[in-house]
């Protein structure tokens, strides 16, 4: 990790501060990133070496990454959105008195097309799924300048889950079939010692990292992250 102590503390009191809600339905009983502290310091990481000018979370749910993205993010704008109007509804609520937060019912690439054209580059924690219709390609489609944080990516180790819609799996495929990403993406790597431990002692999910029209730079020099190539996935697929 290339962040500071001062911050490694800010992140770990933020995040243990935030009320899992989401256990009423998520399978890993909620809380921040699905409760893994180690995604939180990655995505404290990029802010740290990018300085987005927005971050974005889509498919808020019950608000719980959201809490945490107010929290720890208080100088940053905070977009979030869900298709569902109730879970719109609770998480507007719960973040009624965070004024850097806005808190959209829609369909999530709208979200990430508005935020796309107004701020660059964007953090985008992608997270919208569970319906009939999966956005994820939309999402990625719809940012030309930013960093994408795809959740439950597979990440090809046994300890990290990941979904599959129609017969895709959310991983290299997925990306693969996005004409406008480069080859490249990263991966965290999980042998790594972190600076915190992680709690989730249930379901973790993996995650990919996609630098979009940014510099991939300082993915590279992340001791944390591994590069990886589409290129194979993309001629296998043709
Ligand atoms: C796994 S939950 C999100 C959890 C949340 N990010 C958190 O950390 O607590 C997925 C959410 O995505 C929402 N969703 C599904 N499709 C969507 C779409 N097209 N646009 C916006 N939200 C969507 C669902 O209603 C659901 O609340």
């Amino acid at each position: 990790m290339t962040i500071t102590h001062e911050r490694t503390s800010e992140v770990l009191a933020c995040f243990y501060r935030v009320e899992r809600a989401g256990a009423a339905r998520l399978s890993d009983g909620g809380g921040p990133f699905g409760f893994d502290i180690h995604t939180a310091l990655l995505v404290e990481d990029l802010i740290s070496s990018y300085h987005p000018a927005a971050v974005v979370e889509t498919g808020c749910h019950l608000g719980d990454t959201t809490k945490y993205l107010a929290m720890a993010y208080p100088d940053l704008p905070v977009f979030t959105c869900d298709i569902d109007p109730d879970a719109t509804r609770f998480t507007a609520h719960r973040l009624r008195n965070e004024r850097h937060v806005t808190v959209a019912c829609c369909n999530s690439p709208d979200l990430v097309a508005e935020v796309d054209a107004r701020h660059s580059p964007g953090l985008y924690f992608l997270d919208a799924h569970w319906g009939e219709h999966w956005p994820l390609r939309q999402e990625l489609e719809s940012i030309t300048s930013g960093i994408a944080v795809v959740h439950d990516f597979d990440i090809g180790h046994p300890r990290f889950s990941f979904d599959e819609y129609g017969g895709v799996r959310c991983g290299p495929e997925l990306l693969a079939q996005v004409p406008h990403l480069a080859d490249l993406f990263f991966t965290p790597d999980p042998e790594i010692s972190y600076p915190l431990p992680c709690l989730q002692v249930g379901r973790r999910a993996g995650v990919g990292v996609v630098p979009i029209g940014v510099d991939p730079s300082p993915m590279y020099e992340n001791p944390h992250l591994t590069s990886h190539s589409l290129q194979t996935v993309r001629k296998g697929a043709s």
